[in-house]
């Protein structure tokens, strides 16, 4: 075991601490997270966690959605800058709007949204879950904040409600281009194409199979194939081939990293865990607002 790692388990052990990591931040990060995985395996991990300390390594939204989870813990996230471009990418004003204009709509949110975003919306969703949670609201209207290629993919699998789109998207993942995928797959023909939802349309009609950073993972594992053409993040090829030592893995594009995921390092967790800074605060207002959609997408996805 290498120092930094030992000096890890030391304070962790010293100050009670949990570490969560999502699949996008650096493999260091990961190999010495006691949780990996997906947003919605996250939320759900940071309720549920007795441990007086959560380290979250990801970004904002993440450690926000910890903090109002389970607000009596310490959350601590190595680099208070890492935040997702796409959870501010809608206007408070256009939710007002669309519940003046809809009697019957339900503002869904993307979990990657600010805490003030999701204290103005119905419920929450992740990409896992989004199909089951938005199909088991009564209403009919739906508007999907703020992510629209997100929301255009499940509003095909739900015909029977009618989706209002917001016009938000992820930076990294609306760079993966259609003639860098098909390059790709001149060169491995026999290579699956596996992409997240946060892609464009024009990508996911190419895609063997559609998911979450924890579904793409587990398909990588079950399926035959031994070649994979990756359309999300490549931090997820880390835990890929950690699962799938002798299969191969190829990013289509240059453009596949989140530059606020790779913030996160194993010496900023360390110096978090040694100063308890710096750490995720919240007006308790705003975290009982924010924390009823969350709430609520945790008791429909089941
Ligand atoms: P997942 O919930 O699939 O891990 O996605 C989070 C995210 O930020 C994708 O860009
Ligand atoms: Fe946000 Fe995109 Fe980074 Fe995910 S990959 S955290 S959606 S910017």
């Amino acid at each position: 075991m290498d120092e930094l790692t030992e000096r890890i388990l030391q304070l962790k052990a010293e100050k009670d601490a949990v570490i969560l990591a999502h699949y996008y931040v650096p493999g260091a990060v990961q190999d010495i997270a006691d949780f990996i995985g997906d947003s919605y395996y996250l939320s759900k991990i940071a309720a549920q966690v007795t441990e007086k300390v959560i380290v979250f390594c990801g970004v904002a939204f993440m450690g926000e959605s910890a903090k109002m989870l389970n607000p009596e813990k310490v959350v601590l996230m190595p680099d208070l800058k890492a935040d997702c471009p796409m959870a501010h990418m809608v206007k408070i004003r256009d939710i007002q709007k669309i519940r003046e204009t809809y009697e019957d709509v339900a503002v869904v949110c993307y979990i990657n949204s600010t805490a003030e975003i999701k204290a103005h919306a119905d419920v929450c969703v992740t990409s896992s879950n989004a199909k089951n949670v938005i199909a088991a609201l009564p209403n009919r209207y739906i508007y999907f904040i703020p992510d629209e290629h997100l929301g255009r993919y499940i509003s095909h699998q739900l015909p029977e409600k009618t989706f209002l789109f917001n016009d938000g998207y992820c930076p990294i993942h609306t760079s993966i281009r259609v003639v860098d995928v098909l390059k790709m797959k001149r060169d491995f023909p026999q290579a699956e194409i596996l992409a997240h939802p946060e892609c464009k349309e024009e990508i996911l009609v190419l895609a063997d199979f559609v998911g979450s950073t924890s579904d793409l993972v587990a398909y990588t594992e079950k399926s035959p194939s031994q070649d994979f053409i990756i359309c999300t993040e490549i931090g997820v090829i880390h835990e890929m081939e950690k699962r799938s030592p002798g299969k191969s893995f190829h990013a289509p594009s240059v453009g596949q990293v989140c530059p606020d995921m790779k913030l996160n390092t194993v010496e900023k967790i360390i110096y978090a865990l040694e100063t308890f800074e710096p750490a995720v605060e919240m007006d308790e207002v705003l975290r009982q607002k924010g924390l009823q959609p969350l709430e609520r997408m945790l008791a429909l996805a089941e």
